[in-house]
C-alpha cells in the first residue's frame, strides 16, 4: 500500500483532464511508444516459470563467488543496485557481495576492480539490451579477459551470464559464440523500465532478495493502478507533478530520510529525467538523504531561488531497533532523548523538516511506504512507473524514447576515432582546434 498526500492548495481542472486523459491513452495503449508498454504487464515479463528459472541461475552463481560483478548502465544498472542497497544491510558481510562495473569509464576504478578480483572468487552478470553500449562493452572485455586467465575458457563458462536483446547486437553474438548462458530482455521493454526483467531479477537474486515477492508487490500495484482513475495514487502524482510544473516548480527534489534508498531515488532520477527531458520540456528530477544533505543542501532548500518541489519518500516502520542510551552525566545534554528510538529521532526531524520547507515556499509532496520489504519495494517501482508514463503524456512528451542520449555517443565515437564516423571526426576536431 502507498500512501500519498500534498499541501499543494491549488487546482486545475482542465489539468486533472489531460492527466484523465493520459491515464487512459496508457490504458487503451494507443499512445506514442506503444510499442515499449510490455512493463505494465508484470505476469508476462517475469512469469513464475521464468523466476524459477533466474532463481536457479543465482544460487549457482551464488554458490562458487565471493563476488558477483554486475557489469551494465542506465536502465541496465540503475534498478538492481535500488532494490538490492533498499534491502541489503548497510554494512553487507554475506557473500557474494555485489560489486558493479560498466557504469562508468573511470581507469582508476576499473584498475581497482581488476586488482579485487585478482584475489577473489567472482563471477559476472552482464546487461546491455543493445548489446553494443562501450561502458558496458569495455567493462566487460577486461573481467572476460580477465576471467578466462584465472578460471580457464571452460571455467568461465559457468561464471558469466549475459543478459541482452534475444537476437541482435554484439553481445548476443559472443554470448552464443563463446557458450554463455543467457537471458532475454524483452522488445517491448525499454532500459529504465526493465528493472523487474531479467535485467534486475538475476542481480536482485543473486543479492538474496525475494524475487517472488518483488514481482507479487509489483503485481497487486498494476492491479490497483489498472482498475480505475479514481483515487488512483499514480494518477494523482503524475497530475501534482504536472500541476506545480504549470505553477514554474521546474524542479523536484526527492528527498528521503533513509539512507538506503539513494539509488531508489538515482533509479527514481533516471527514470523520470530520461523519460521527460526532451523537446525543452520536462521537470528537472533531484535528490537529496536527509538528514545527511540537511547539512549541506538544506540551507538552499529554506531560502534559496523558489523554483523546486520537494518529494518525501518516506519509510513507516523500521524493523531494527536502536535506542538513545542514559548517560548519567548528561555532559552531552542529551538525556532529553534518552530511551528514544533513532526512528522516532528521525520522524521529528521529517516532520520538521517538511513544515520547515513548507513555510520556506517550497510545495510538498509525500509518498509513504510502511517499511522497506520485497512486496513494497515491488509496489512502488510500478508505482513510480505508471506515474512517469502518465506524467510523460501529460506533459506532452514521449515517455519511451531517449533520443538525446545518442548525442554524446557521436561525439565520443568521433573523437575515438570509431570507423564510420571519419566526418563528425573532423567537424568536432575544427571546433576544438578553433578554440585553442
Ligand atoms: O533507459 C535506457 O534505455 C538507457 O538508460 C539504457 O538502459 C542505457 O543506455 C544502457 O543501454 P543498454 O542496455 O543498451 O546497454
Amino acid at each position: 500500500m502507498i500512501f500519498i498526500k500534498s499541501n499543494s492548495a491549488i487546482q486545475d481542472n482542465e489539468l486533472h483532464k489531460t492527466a484523465s486523459k493520459a491515464y487512459q491513452s496508457l490504458l487503451s495503449r494507443k499512445g506514442e511508444g506503444n510499442e515499449f508498454l510490455g512493463w505494465m504487464d508484470i505476469n508476462k515479463i517475469a512469469p513464475t516459470e521464468l523466476l524459477h528459472t533466474i532463481q536457479k541461475t543465482a544460487d549457482s552463481l551464488k554458490q562458487i563467488s565471493d563476488y558477483v560483478v554486475v557489469c551494465g548502465i542506465g536502465g541496465s544498472y540503475l534498478g538492481a543496485r535500488a532494490v538490492i542497497d533498499a534491502l541489503s544491510s548497510s554494512f553487507p558481510e554475506k557473500k557474494p557481495q555485489i560489486i558493479y562495473a560498466g557504469h562508468n569509464l573511470s581507469e582508476n576504478y576499473l584498475s581497482e576492480m581488476l586488482h579485487l578480483l585478482n584475489t577473489t572468487n567472482y563471477s559476472m552478470i552482464v546487461i546491455s539490451k543493445s548489446g553494443t553500449t562501450t561502458e558496458t562493452a569495455v567493462s566487460f572485455r577486461l573481467v572476460e579477459q580477465h576471467c578466462e586467465k584465472k578460471y580457464g575458457i571452460e571455467g568461465s563458462k559457468e561464471r558469466i551470464v549475459c543478459i541482452t536483446d534475444k537476437q541482435k547486437g554484439a553481445m548476443k553474438t559472443l554470448a552464443d559464440r563463446k557458450g554463455y548462458a543467457t537471458f532475454v530482455i524483452p522488445d517491448n521493454v525499454g532500459g529504465r523500465y526493465s528493472v523487474l526483467t531479467p535485467v534486475g531479477l538475476l542481480p536482485i537474486a543473486v543479492a538474496g532478495m525475494d524475487i517472488f515477492s518483488l514481482i507479487k508487490g509489483a503485481e497487486n500495484m498494476a492491479q490497483t493502478l489498472l482498475q480505475s482513475p479514481e483515487n488512483n495514487p499514480s494518477l494523482f502524482y503524475a497530475y501534482l507533478r504536472n500541476l506545480l510544473l504549470n505553477k514554474k516548480y521546474n524542479l523536484e527534489v526527492m528527498a528521503s530520510f533513509e539512507p538506503k534508498l539513494f539509488y531508489f531515488i538515482e533509479w527514481w532520477k533516471q527514470l523520470f529525467g530520461e523519460s521527460e527531458g526532451k523537446a525543452n520540456k520536462g521537470i528537472f528530477p533531484a535528490g537529496v538523504i536527509y538528514t545527511t544533505d540537511l547539512h549541506s543542501m538544506g540551507q538552499y532548500m529554506q531560502q534559496g531561488q523558489r523554483f523546486m518541489f520537494e518529494t518525501f519518500l518516506s519509510v513507516k516502520n523500521t524493523s531494527k531497533i536502536c535506542k538513545v542510551p542514559e548517560d548519567k552525566m548528561n555532559f552531552d545534554k542529551l538525556n532529553y532523548l534518552t530511551g528514544k528510538r533513532i526512528s522516532e529521532i528521525n520522524l521529528q526531524a521529517k516532520i520538521g523538516t517538511i513544515l520547515a520547507h513548507q513555510d520556506g515556499g517550497i510545495p510538498t509532496i509525500e509518498i509513504e511506504i510502511e517499511e522497506l520489504n520485497e512486496i513494497n519495494i515491488g509496489a512502488l517501482i510500478y508505482f513510480f512507473e505508471f506515474a512517469c508514463a502518465i506524467s510523460g503524456y501529460t506533459l506532452g512528451v514521449n515517455p519511451f524514447d531517449q533520443p538525446g542520449v545518442e548525442n554524446y555517443k557521436t561525439n565520443m565515437f568521433a573523437l575515438l576515432h570509431k570507423e564510420g564516423y571519419e566526418k563528425e571526426n573532423e567537424q568536432l576536431q575544427q571546433r576544438i582546434d578553433s578554440k585553442k
